[in-house]
């Protein structure tokens, strides 16, 4: 789906969130989400904390699973993904502190594979996850999953591509201060969501987009997998839609 502009396209993708949300409320179910860090969903969660603010939208039957973090990395550390999802969403609205997942960066290494197993289970007995959102990098990473990242793939550590460290590079003041490698989601995490919406913005976003949308399906662009999943959308502004 193609908007003038990504602010036009976040209302649209908070709104259909916050529709999942009240009707799992309904049912008095737990609405699962998938959540994304980066600036592309940024608008998207000022959106929904101005949707609890002014519409009364309530979090208490969320949870959340962000999809990765930087290894390693302190919570309290303000290039983590776990202070940018207090600072953008979770400060703002009425989750329970104990329904937010986010993999920990401070893991020691000899527990990681432990830790990926649980976290995998942790979603699972969750009843997987309702609704995933998802940036891309310029790589065709999803999450952290960088080129070579195997459809079957499952949370683990991976090691960052070089030009993942240098769009980075500036969040760290320098592409030395970039972490090496991250805790991801795998492929296949993603995949057995419900429903998958992929937001891109801007012009330098059209290449790795058109590769993603009309090419062949391979683990090269590990976002090319997401044309198999039955209820993918990819939100996409006019810019990042030019090479299409
Ligand atoms: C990071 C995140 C991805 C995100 C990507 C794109 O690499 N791990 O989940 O999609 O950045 O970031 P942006 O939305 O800032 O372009």
């Amino acid at each position: 789906v193609i908007f003038k502009s990504a602010v036009e396209a976040s209302k649209v993708v908070a709104q259909e969130i916050a529709v999942l949300i009240k009707s799992k409320q309904v049912e008095n179910k737990f609405c699962i989400l998938g959540l994304a860090t980066g600036s592309s969903p940024i608008k998207v969660y000022e959106e929904l904390v101005r949707m609890h603010k002014e519409d009364g939208l309530s979090f208490h039957n969320v949870v959340t699973f962000n999809l990765d973090e930087y290894y390693p990395m302190t919570k309290e550390n303000r290039q983590s993904y776990h202070y940018f999802m207090h600072q953008h969403l979770f400060n703002h609205v009425d989750i329970k502190p104990e329904n937010i997942n986010i993999p920990d960066g401070t893991v020691v290494l000899e527990e990681l594979n432990q830790y990926c197993m649980n976290y995998e289970t942790k979603i699972k007995n969750a009843g997987g996850i309702d609704f995933q959102l998802l940036g891309i990098g310029r790589t065709g990473h999803v999450g952290f999953n960088e080129p070579g990242s195997h459809i079957n793939s499952g949370t683990r550590i991976i090691t960052l591509d070089h030009i993942t460290r240098v769009d980075a590079s500036s969040d760290f003041n320098g592409i030395d201060n970039v972490p090496k490698r991250a805790i991801t989601m795998g492929v296949s995490t993603i995949l057995r969501s419900k429903r998958i919406v992929l937001m891109a913005w801007g012009q330098n976003k059209a290449t790795v987009i058109k590769r993603t949308i009309q090419g062949e399906i391979t683990s090269e662009v590990p976002a090319t997998f997401l044309q198999n999943h039955s209820n993918a959308t990819f939100v996409l502004d006019q810019f990042a839609a030019s090479e299409l």
